[in-house]
């Protein structure tokens, strides 16, 4: 069997939320099940950097808040490698070689480049790390050899830009690198709870570290269908985002709570508190196992640690090897 490497990253911004369960990490445990894979899962506190360069205050504490939940979701750093990006000085080496091999018009064309500049605000983006962005990402996973990349639908085209860069780099300098492929995740829908999209600076998120009762707060402040006002009107679950995430949470009374929600059979308060109750029951066993990594700061450190000195082997061996080829 060909095992084949995967690299994925994640932006450090804290404890995760529901969005970073069932967009990324449920993905990435299976992955690391799965014998056909060598997974390298790492904090991206570069990628971090390129827009809260002016606020760096919480980077740490943000990397150690994710790393434990990662290892309290059952990453697990005897199966995959896990690592801090800025961990291995190798990987902005790299960066360097590969901005020498994009163009700028490359870099304006990824859709996610304009779509970011309109839709953050405040904060001063036009920046040359900011527009680097994709090519960081690719010298994170062609550094380690990475084949397959597991990532949601809008970082699709900054896989295709990894391919060019490749592509343009093998062709200069010889065969180096891999093109490396997405492994596109089965991402459920979870929305926050005022129906946007859940994000620590929307503040709609349920965090997987919430204690029961502040989930069962955060569902109740959940908005529903607005055309239901009365307890008496016939709901759409459609227009729901508690029905959303009851799509994810009930799947065997699914089909009571939607009738009930058309026959306005039950009210909206009762329905989410049902659900408030398999959300919180859901991560009881995820709320037990990090209670003490979060005890023992050194333990996520180690981790970290053990992880970047793996990396580094691989990384050190593909630069000498880049730098050969590139003369220097
Ligand atoms: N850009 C990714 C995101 O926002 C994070 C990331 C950085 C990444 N480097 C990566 C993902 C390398 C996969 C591979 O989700
Ligand atoms: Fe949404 Fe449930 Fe109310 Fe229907 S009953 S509108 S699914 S909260």
């Amino acid at each position: 069997m060909q095992v084949k490497r995967v690299v994925s990253g994640q932006r450090p911004t804290g404890k995760l939320h529901l969005g970073h369960l069932h967009g990324t990490l449920n993905n990435w445990i299976d992955l690391q099940a799965n014998k056909e894979y060598d997974c390298f899962f790492f904090c991206a506190d570069w990628h971090a950097l390129t827009t809260n360069y002016e606020d760096v205050g919480d980077l740490q504490q943000n990397t150690y808040d994710m790393v434990t939940d990662w290892l309290a979701l059952g990453l697990d750093p005897d199966k995959s490698t896990i690592y801090r990006q800025s961990d291995v000085p190798e990987v902005a080496q790299l960066h360097l070689y590969l901005s020498m091999v994009t163009t700028l018009g490359q870099l304006y064309r990824v859709p996610t480049y304009k779509e970011q500049l309109k839709e953050i605000k405040g904060k001063e983006i036009h920046t040359y790390g900011f527009l680097g962005y994709p090519v960081l990402q690719t010298a994170d996973i062609v550094l380690f050899g990475g084949q397959c990349v597991p990532v949601g639908e809008d970082q699709l085209p900054h896989l295709e830009l990894a391919r060019e860069i490749v592509r343009r780099f093998n062709n200069l300098y010889g065969d180096t690198f891999f093109e490396p492929a997405a492994i596109l995740s089965k991402a459920k829908k979870v929305l926050g709870t005022d129906g946007r999209k859940m994000s620590k600076s929307y503040n709609n998120a349920i965090y997987l570290a919430d204690e029961p009762e502040a989930i069962r707060k955060k569902v109740a402040q959940m908005v529903t269908d607005p055309k239901r006002i009365k307890k008496t009107d016939p709901g759409d679950p459609e227009a729901c985002s508690v029905f959303d995430l009851h799509r994810v949470y009930s799947q065997e009374n699914l089909a009571d709570v939607e009738k009930q929600c058309r026959g306005a059979m039950r009210g909206c308060v009762d329905c989410k508190k049902l659900l408030a109750e398999e959300v919180a029951e859901s991560l009881n066993n995820f709320r037990k196992l990090r209670a003490p990594i979060e005890k023992d700061p050194m333990l996520v450190k180690e981790v970290l640690k053990k992880g970047a000195e793996k990396a580094k082997v691989i990384a050190e061996e593909k630069i000498k090897d880049v730098r050969k080829k590139m003369n220097i």
